[in-house]
């Protein structure tokens, strides 16, 4: 059996006319840039996460740089950053013109805790920056209040996370920030780039607002050097077809997740743990083998879809080596060398996930 590593093409199939119908309006209207779609977007998606303001950028990547800034990050201040993360996370921290400082990240459910991030911290600390992996949430809570002791903030790197939980509360609405990408692969994805900034707190949202737009509020008078960085009203009219599918999709992730383990998946490789108290929206469904690579290549083969990543720990990546740690981190070493995604997706055949798990059987047999 052929199963796609990314198996969520079909879902979006039905919903293509209304999004081309929508488009086609702000088309007639024409109206491209920071218009009614994008203002309606911004209040359905924060209603969505659970917070009180979004503000809708360009991408992920300037949401990471706007959001950093919004909560007073700014050259010179350390931001810690877990070390197993797509390069996303971290480029924003050295474009602002701060320091990342890396941290390990938990064994069993890869993310950042406040027990990972601690040796990081130090005097200059500004900010904290978990991701949340695949969609498993970092335990936010503690890391708040880790932050609030040492005078720093928490942006949650949600670009993997729309619609995941810890303790009941959304993904998103459980730091000082959060951003998301709209990046049309990840859980809530448009078609072409796009991203948010989201928070409760009003002083970041405004100045999130002027950041996106040059630092001005008035396009006459700037007050800070920011971005041309705005959600576009496309994209927007897009994403507010696909948002009320959201509860839906990320229930036929999670059923597909329970389904590998049903399937005896974690008796062959080990699975990333859900964060105690928090229901992952699976955007990935990743194993660990130390058999990684002969696993991939098996499967591959027997035309199962499975890829490494993230197989270089970030601060490994030439663009930001010299901030490397001065030992290598040892969980982060360990999950970067074994962690191989498996099928995953909204649409996924509801017998791939024990076909998959046949298949590796038989190739680690
Ligand atoms: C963890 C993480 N952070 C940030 C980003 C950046 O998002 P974008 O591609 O929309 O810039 C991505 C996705 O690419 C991501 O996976």
């Amino acid at each position: 059996m052929d199963v796609p590593l990314f198996a969520s093409r079909a879902s979006l199939e039905p919903l293509l006319d209304e999004v081309a119908a929508r488009q086609r309006r702000v088309l007639d209207g024409g109206r491209y840039i920071l218009g009614p779609e994008v203002e309606a977007f911004e209040a359905e998606f924060a209603a969505y996460v659970g917070a009180e303001h979004c503000v809708g950028v360009a991408n992920g990547t300037d949401a990471i740089a706007i959001g950093l800034r919004a909560l007073g990050v700014g050259p010179g201040d350390e931001v810690v950053v877990p070390s197993v993360s797509f390069f996303a996370t971290v480029e924003p921290v050295v474009t602002i013109g701060a320091t990342p400082v890396f941290c390990d990240v938990d064994p069993e459910s890869w993310v950042m805790t406040a027990e990972s991030a601690e040796p990081a911290i130090g005097e200059r600390t500004r900010a904290l920056l978990p991701v949340h992996l695949f969609g498993n949430p970092a335990p936010v809570a503690e890391l708040m209040e880790l932050a609030g002791t040492r005078g720093a903030r928490v942006l949650e790197d949600a670009a993997q996370a729309h619609g995941a939980r810890l303790d009941g509360a959304m993904a998103g609405s459980l730091g000082d920030a959060a951003t998301f990408s709209f990046f049309p692969s990840k859980n809530l994805g448009g078609f072409g780039d796009g991203g948010g900034v989201v928070t409760s707190d009003p002083e970041v949202e405004a100045l999130a607002r002027r950041l996106r737009f040059h630092g001005s509020e008035d396009k006459r008078t700037h007050t800070e050097a920011g971005y041309n960085s705005r959600l576009d009203e496309l994209q927007a009219a897009g994403l507010r077809v696909l948002l009320p599918h959201m509860d839906e999709w990320t229930a036929a992730r999670r059923s597909a997740a329970r389904a590998y383990l049903d399937a005896g998946l974690g008796e062959q490789v080990a699975v990333q743990a859900e964060t105690p108290g928090a229901e992952s929206c699976w955007h990935l469904f990743v194993a660990r083998s130390p058999e990684r690579d002969r696993l991939g290549a098996a499967l591959n083969e027997a035309g199962i879809g499975a890829r490494a990543y993230y197989e270089v720990p970030l601060y490994d990546q030439p663009a930001v080596q010299r901030w490397r740690p001065p030992e290598p981190l040892p969980n982060t070493e360990a999950i970067c060398a074994e962690i191989l995604a498996l099928p995953m997706g909204t649409a996924l055949d509801p017998a791939a996930p024990a076909a998959v798990t046949d298949a590796v059987r038989s190739a680690l047999s």
